[in-house]
């Protein structure tokens, strides 16, 4: 990479060169002294204030949520309890039963059948000569803060003449209790029992432990425990570290719920928002498709539900993005199994979109505006974009799109259809979807791509001359790979990121024609992955952003409402000399955001020139972030190794002296007085 790029520096630098100087055989004289003291700087950069171009859509910088290195259940979900309904392949699969074995053992698992929705409940029988146990050891441990509350319930049937309690604790990893509750279920009808407890101590990876004293039987089932303190202290909520981290970034929209998610590995397993609404206690368990995905296995991950489309759709109005669904199209990984449902039974899968779109927009008295307002939320969502499967490809996506898109938009010709292009962003399957997309009315499509940091930086201008007849570009996925894709040694370094932000760059400049774009994916558990790199990693108790996410929050946070001109000698810079520029302002604030980004290994000086008949505020506020160090990464142990800085510059009339740090991405605010 360092090769092709200082390779790459070099002609570009001698090509600026050119164009800044007329060439005299004085000058020659002067060349090698220039090259020798570094002087190739004093580019002067221009921003065109009073021409402003393409709107910037408020969706145009957006988060991509997939249910994949345990983004959903051990992350973004509360809840702290794995396997909490015993509904696993093995219902034992998260628990521990200390001191029983085959012989004396007193728990079984009642299996009602696969016709019910809950298929398993827990059954637990005393004979008072003994107090069994069992321990629930959590999404790679339970995270516990000191002080901190945690609400536990369970569900609990008890045989008559039955007398019991149970203790709950919260245990360390030596398994010494930290917090205690008690819970004293009684009679035979099904009902839900709470206790909370305050842990002693803060721990990562804490287990929760119950032990049943008295005499009887117990029958039970959906064990839960949640922080009190999740986001908005909501029961059943989410993890308050990780929305504030989305939250900070004032996204655009918000896609749900992935990602190959959403096709599953075969048809049987795709995601089926149906079974993500209504009473937790009722959502089907569905394997995780990353469950056996790749090279990492994780064999004990599934799909709660327990975040499901309500949640999602909650979520979205808190931290104001835009909702983007993504349903399955009736096929399932073409990487994967490649099934597909035949045209002819395909009414099923398109009268789930058709619901979908009413269980979020329709009236509290439609069949299904009735289960979201049962909910909680009367109100609709407004929801008015639905994305039609995900990397699909080839004439047998097409075939179902065009039906899809038929009853979609007879129903509902609001609705915005975003369509696929397949997994790649050139090739013949890519090829295939341009022209295929042509006979139909998507009003985007979702374009994906994970390439080394030189493909971004080379790729920088790879809107400027796109098609702008037919649809617009979402830019569903994409991130720089340092190394190989979905590896270990595949690192969020800050080479990625400095890639991305001149990417971004271009995408900002083409504003007109891109008016979506997500980082993939966007959570990863540091125990428990299985894709590299991700955006926001965590651990049972802490979360940090990669250099990537203080990237798309500079950019999310500096959106502006339109496009402003940027030149160098009437060029876009798209790599001259490793400069990369591209600018927006907000037309209601008078806000201007340059965005600078120096790749090359030097310090530079620029001149931003604001051609302008407006006068600007006294001092520019730079927001900078960068290090020589291209390896450089943020970690659970070291969050802010690579953060944004902020300081102010003072300025007068149209000009402004920058000196650029070598490898750093600058956004740069000015204010029309
Ligand atoms: O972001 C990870 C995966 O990459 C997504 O599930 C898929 O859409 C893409 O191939």
């Amino acid at each position: 990479m360092k090769n092709i790029r200082s390779n790459l520096f070099s002609a570009n630098r001698f090509k600026a060169f050119l164009r800044h100087f007329s060439l005299n055989i004085g000058f020659l004289f002067l060349l090698p002294a220039l090259f020798f003291t570094g002087f190739v700087n004093g580019q002067t950069i221009k921003v065109d204030v009073d021409h402003p171009q393409a709107k910037i859509q408020p969706t145009m910088w957006g988060l991509f949520f997939e249910d994949i290195n345990f983004a959903a259940d051990g992350g973004l979900y509360a809840e702290l309890i794995k396997n909490r309904s015993f509904e696993f392949p093995n219902p034992k699969t998260g628990w521990e039963f200390p001191g029983q074995n085959f012989f004396n053992s007193s728990i079984l698992f009642v299996n009602r059948g696969a016709e019910n929705e809950n298929v398993r409940f827990a059954r637990m029988k005393l004979d008072g000569t003994s107090s069994p146990q069992m321990v629930n050891t959590g999404f790679r441990g339970i995270g516990l803060k000191e002080r901190e509350q945690y609400r536990f319930s369970v569900w609990a049937s008890v045989a008559t003449d039955s007398e019991m309690q149970l203790k709950i604790e919260v245990l360390d990893s030596n398994d010494q209790p930290l917090g205690v509750a008690i819970v004293e279920p009684e009679g035979t009808d099904w009902q839900k029992y709470e206790a909370v407890l305050t842990a002693g101590k803060t721990e990562a990876k804490g287990k929760l432990r119950i032990t049943f004293e008295g005499k009887g039987s117990i029958d039970f089932d959906v064990v839960s425990l949640f922080p009190v303190n999740t986001w908005k202290n909501r029961e059943n909520g989410l993890r308050a570290d990780l929305v504030q981290l989305l939250a900070d970034m004032k996204p655009g929209f918000f896609r749900f719920p992935g990602g190959c998610i959403v096709e599953g590995r075969d048809l049987e397993k795709r995601y089926q928002w149906k079974q993500t609404i209504g009473n937790i206690e009722d959502r089907k368990l569905n394997i995780n498709r990353w469950n056996d995905e790749n090279t990492r296995l994780t064999p004990d991950y599934f799909q709660s539900y327990g975040l499901g489309f309500y949640e999602y759709f909650l979520l979205c109005e808190d931290i104001g993005a835009e909702p983007i669904p993504v349903v399955n199209c009736g096929m399932a990984c073409q990487f994967n199994t490649a099934e597909v449902v035949p045209l002819e039974d395909l009414d099923p899968y398109i009268q789930d979109a058709l619901d979908l779109i009413e269980f979020a927009n329709g009236p509290a008295d439609s069949k299904w505006g009735k289960i979201r307002a049962d909910m909680g939320h009367p109100e609709p969502f407004g929801m008015e974009y639905i994305g039609i499967g995900n990397e699909q490809w080839g004439m047998q996506y097409f075939e179902r799109y065009e039906l899809f898109e038929n009853a979609i938009l007879e129903r509902s010709p609001e609705m915005k259809i975003i369509s696929t292009t397949g997994p790649m962003a050139s090739g013949p399957f890519f090829d295939v979807a341009e022209r295929e997309l042509k006979k139909y009315h998507a009003a985007l499509v979702d374009e994906h791509y994970y390439n080394r940091p030189e493909w971004f930086l080379q790729n920088a201008n790879r809107y400027d001359d796109y098609n702008r007849d037919t649809y617009k570009i979402f830019v569903g996925e994409y991130a720089a790979a340092s190394k190989q894709m979905a590896s270990p040694e595949n690192k969020n370094t800050w080479e990625c990121a400095l890639a991305e932000a001149a990417f971004m760059t271009g995408l900002e400049r083409n504003a007109d024609v891109v008016t979506m774009a997500s980082y993939a994916p966007l959570l990863a558990h540091v125990d428990a992955w299985q894709w590299t790199p991700d955006l926001i990693w965590f651990d049972n108790l802490k979360s940090y952003g990669t250099p990537s996410y203080y990237v798309q929050k500079m950019y999310s946070t500096s959106k502006g409402t339109v496009v402003l001109p940027v030149s160098d000698m009437g060029e876009p810079l798209t790599g001259q000399d490793g400069l990369y520029a591209s600018a927006s302002m907000d037309e209601e604030s008078g806000e201007i955001f340059v965005k600078v980004v120096n790749t090359a290994p030097s310090e530079k000086n620029i001149s931003l020139d604001l051609n302008s008949k407006s006068k600007f505020s006294e001092t520019a506020k730079i927001e900078k972030i960068g290090t020589t160090d291209l390896e450089a990464l943020n970690t659970i142990e070291n969050p802010v190794n690579v953060t944004p800085k902020q300081e102010n510059l003072p300025f007068s009339g149209k000009k402004l002296e920058v000196t650029l740090q070598a490898n750093t991405f600058y956004v740069i605010k000015l204010k029309i007085n």
